[in-house]
């Protein structure tokens, strides 16, 4: 298994077999071993990018569907957002102090996104995800907050629990959630913890979960439990802003409004960045001074000026794209469409989820019917088989994660046929393997 891959990645085992000695698992963010590791390889090391495609430090190229964690909408290597970076770069990097793109990527953002009237910028999602979760208990006075199971919102301390099926709780980090898309579960997570709940944390297309959509009325369900209960709505738009309509998904394509959202990975074109932003009122609690100079927003490198002006290109160049969303989100939905239809002819057991131009695969162990959740597909999930379905395409030059991933504005037709292809070659050798 793999042999292929093993014979043209010589410099990667050797890179890796280093990093293992020094770094843990020999990776900086567990997901990054790509499922490579389970069938007795390693991960590619990634040397350079341009539009659609990256090489490795051997030289083998690959089309690119993971795309910087989903951040480079508008491919590697964008000129402008490259051109912005190196501009910021001749001045000095950080100098530890306010900058002019900050005000400026602010004001894009907010013409972009009106309910941000006013934010705040970091440096991760993590971050970003933390300070809207102290800020909603900081103004509810309200301790608990509640996510979705199969939620990724960073690694920050209150937020990284049932992340994963059958989401159970773990002694020192516990918490509360409902089940994406299951209404009942949270209407009962409100009729019992409504009052003390600050918070409700939900991304509007359950990213690490899934990809999965809303279900018709689920978000507004989630509107009308927190205003009925006095919580704080956070939609983590980390993933989704700017990557399925220009601005904010809940908002524009779900039509619900939160009262606090955060942003990160697109927006910083490929560089570090966290947003959090909202309603005055709520936002006012992160002024200096507020509340008793309650901490809320430090960051030796907050509103870093290549973030910033990074930010700015990219936030500039999507404004101009603004009406190709469409052609985007639709070349994702043929795509899904495309490859179910092969699985399901074949008697494959996998099913690829996703939105507008985010496709993952999943392969399961068995069918699940409508409407997905994170714990029907966590309860059916064969990893191993998903592992080496990454593991296969990668051999191929395809390089994802969660099966696939999701593609850019530089995505190409070929790209897209090609990636077929490659699923299509390698996924009845995945649905053969003996376990
Ligand atoms: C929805 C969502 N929120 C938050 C985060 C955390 O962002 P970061 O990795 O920049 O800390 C992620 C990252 O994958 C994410 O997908």
């Amino acid at each position: 298994m793999l042999n292929q891959y093993i014979s043209k990645t010589r410099r990667s085992r050797d890179l890796f077999e280093r990093a293992e000695r020094v770094l843990c698992g020999g990776v900086n963010h567990n997901i990054r071993t790509f499922g490579l590791t389970t069938h007795g390889a390693y991960p590619p090391f990634m040397a350079r990018g341009e539009g659609s495609h990256i090489w490795d430090v051997d030289g083998n190229e690959y089309i690119d569907w993971w795309m910087t964690h989903f951040a480079k909408i508008l491919g590697h290597a964008h000129p402008s957002v490259i051109a912005a970076i190196r501009e910021q770069l001749e001045n000095g990097v950080h100098l530890g102090a306010l900058n002019e793109a900050q005000v400026e990527l602010a004001e894009l953002l907010r013409r972009a996104i009106p309910l941000l009237e006013k934010m705040r910028f970091c440096t991760t999602g993590a971050e970003a995800t933390m300070y809207a979760t102290r800020l909603a208990r900081l103004y509810t006075g309200r301790h608990l907050v509640a996510k979705a199971r199969g939620g990724w919102h960073g690694g920050n301390d209150s937020l990284v629990y049932h992340l994963k099926y059958p989401f159970t709780d773990e002694p020192i980090f516990a918490g509360l959630s409902f089940d994406f898309n299951d209404s009942d579960s949270v209407t009962e997570l409100f009729r019992e913890h409504g009052e003390e709940l600050a918070a409700v944390i939900v991304e509007p297309v359950l990213g690490a979960g899934g990809g999965l959509p809303p279900e018709r009325d689920f978000l507004r369900h989630l509107r009308e439990q927190c205003d009925a209960h006095g919580s704080v709505l956070i939609f983590d738009e980390i993933i989704t802003g700017f990557r399925l309509c220009y601005g904010s998904a809940g908002v524009e394509l779900f039509g619900v409004r939160p009262d606090l959202m955060t942003l990160g990975k697109i927006v910083g074109g490929g560089m570090p960045i966290g947003i959090y932003g909202g309603r005055e009122e709520i936002m006012r609690l992160a002024e200096p001074g507020a509340k008793g100079g309650r901490w809320v927003g430090g960051g030796t490198f907050s509103s870093h000026p290549l973030s910033m002006a990074a930010g700015v290109a990219v936030i500039r160049e999507l404004e101009r794209l603004k009406n190709d969303y469409r052609r985007l989100n639709t070349t994702g939905d043929t795509f899904r469409r495309n490859i179910n239809t092969y699985f399901s002819d074949e008697g494959i057991k996998a099913l690829s989820t996703g939105t507008g131009s985010i496709a993952f695969v999943n392969w399961l162990r068995h069918d699940i019917e409508p409407p997905l959740t994170a714990t029907k597909l966590g309860e059916a999930a064969d990893h191993k088989r998903l592992d080496l379905f990454q593991s296969l395409l990668f051999e191929q030059g395809v390089f994802g994660f969660h099966g696939l991933g999701a593609i850019s504005f530089a995505h190409t037709k070929e790209d897209i046929s090609r990636t077929l292809d490659v699923a299509r070659e390698v996924a009845p050798i995945v649905q053969a393997y003996d376990q």
